[in-house]
């Protein structure tokens, strides 16, 4: 499917179900949706907590189960579909490039290299870190490499790691939201996560400055935003706010059963502390300042006391401190059941955000594709942007 077809089908059929995957549970104890579809309410409420995981892990799997309620979701299934790129090869224990790279990464870098391809340019690699990826297009493109990363401490690891295998890459210690893009006129960018607005800038201004090459793989695409996303192509027309474009990236599929327990200890704890804040004021849901993980090691109470002390709040004693814990509970286990509707959305959100990128580079005169460049256990955020002017 042509790329700007893809987009304006999705400019078209997700404002139609934006009251499915706009309103958040942890805010809204029931989003209007639940009383339109009570059956789909009392299905997703009954489920027991291993499916609950299961449907929020899976998107598509979400979009399955919701379509058996609203069938004209489906409509959708389509538009996620996309080109999978070329199969990573085979990788083989302790070559040289790849030292010190922890296996998942590895695997991710060897992925987007061989999805991407050269035509012989000098490559720019985007937020590099410690120039994993360009230290391997490095030796396999055989072509100079140049490393930018803020971080000066990772360039000098990198600078090591270059010197060790003997070749061409360079890094430049800067920030990517300050440096002007003049010098990488004609070269190949590549950008292996870079956050929201860092991936946004090198297309934006990498495109105007005459970039021969791009190969994006984005992520985090809620930072540096502000308060509503502005797209880059005329063609995208999704109106989305800070909060919509956090939730393309939320699937995790790292999570392990303990971590998925601090996580779900850590909602019932603000859920808990929210809804007390609630009865003490009389207000609805507001939102509060992100809760240090250190409060979170010892008991309700203690939890309780600080952030109440932060928030100029009396703490629940008594009585209230276990009826507003219980409640944090209760919260925490319907949240998650209700938010399987709006994760069945995320990966829609996350195809016309990336499209976004590629459309836009289309219209500025390049050919451009978007395509898949692992599987989705390597990194959920798995999206390439391919695009190339002659
Ligand atoms: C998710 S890591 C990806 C690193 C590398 N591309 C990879 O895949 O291994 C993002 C990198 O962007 C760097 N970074 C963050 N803000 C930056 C900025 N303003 N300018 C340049 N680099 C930045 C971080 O230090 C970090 O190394």
């Amino acid at each position: 499917m042509r790329l700007c077809a893809r987009q304006q089908q999705l400019n078209a059929l997700l404002p139609l179900f934006r009251t499915l995957w706009h309103p958040q549970p942890f805010r809204e104890a029931r989003p209007a949706w639940c009383e339109h579809w009570p059956a789909l309410t009392e299905e997703l409420l009954a489920l027991d907590d291993e499916a609950a995981t299961a449907l929020n892990a899976d998107g598509h799997a979400a979009l399955v189960a919701l379509a058996r309620h609203i069938p004209e979701v489906t409509a959708l299934t389509p538009l996620l579909k996309l080109e999978q790129r070329q199969p990573p090869p085979a990788s083989g224990d302790g070559e040289r490039w790849a030292w010190e790279i922890p296996g998942r990464k590895r695997a991710q870098i060897e992925a987007f290299a061989a999805a991407a391809s050269s035509d012989g340019q000098p490559v720019l690699d985007w937020c590099g870190g410690k120039g994993h990826l360009g230290r391997l297009l490095a030796c396999q493109w055989q072509v100079p490499v140049r490393t930018l990363e803020i971080d000066a401490a990772l360039c000098r690891a990198g600078e090591q790691l270059a010197r060790r295998l003997g070749v061409g890459q360079e890094f430049i210690a800067a920030d990517a939201l300050g440096t002007d893009l003049q010098a990488a006129a004609g070269q190949h960018a590549v950008a292996l996560h870079a956050c929201g607005e860092l991936h946004r800038r090198l297309i934006r201004l990498g495109a105007e400055q005459g970039v021969a090459r791009f190969d994006v793989a984005p992520c985090c695409y809620h930072l540096h935003l502000g308060e509503v996303y502005r797209p880059l192509a005329s063609v995208s027309s999704l109106p989305l706010t800070a909060d919509d474009v956090r939730l393309a990236v939320t699937e995790t599929v790292t999570a392990g059963a303990r971590e998925r327990r601090l996580r779900d200890r850590s909602m019932a704890c603000k859920l808990g502390f929210a809804a007390w804040r609630q009865q003490l004021s009389g207000d609805a849901y507001r939102s509060f300042k992100p809760v240090p993980e250190a409060w979170m090691r010892g008991n309700f109470g203690d939890f309780m006391a600080q952030v109440c002390r932060r928030e100029g709040l009396e703490p629940p004693v008594g009585g209230d401190l276990e009826r507003f814990e219980r409640r944090g509970i209760e919260r925490q286990r319907e949240v998650f059941r209700l938010s399987i509707v709006r994760h069945a959305f995320r990966r829609a959100l996350e195809v016309w955000l990336a499209g976004d990128l590629a459309v836009s580079l289309e219209e500025r005169g390049y050919a451009a594709v978007l395509g898949v460049f692992c599987a989705r256990e390597l990194t959920p955020r798995n999206l390439l942007i391919s695009a190339r002017r002659d």
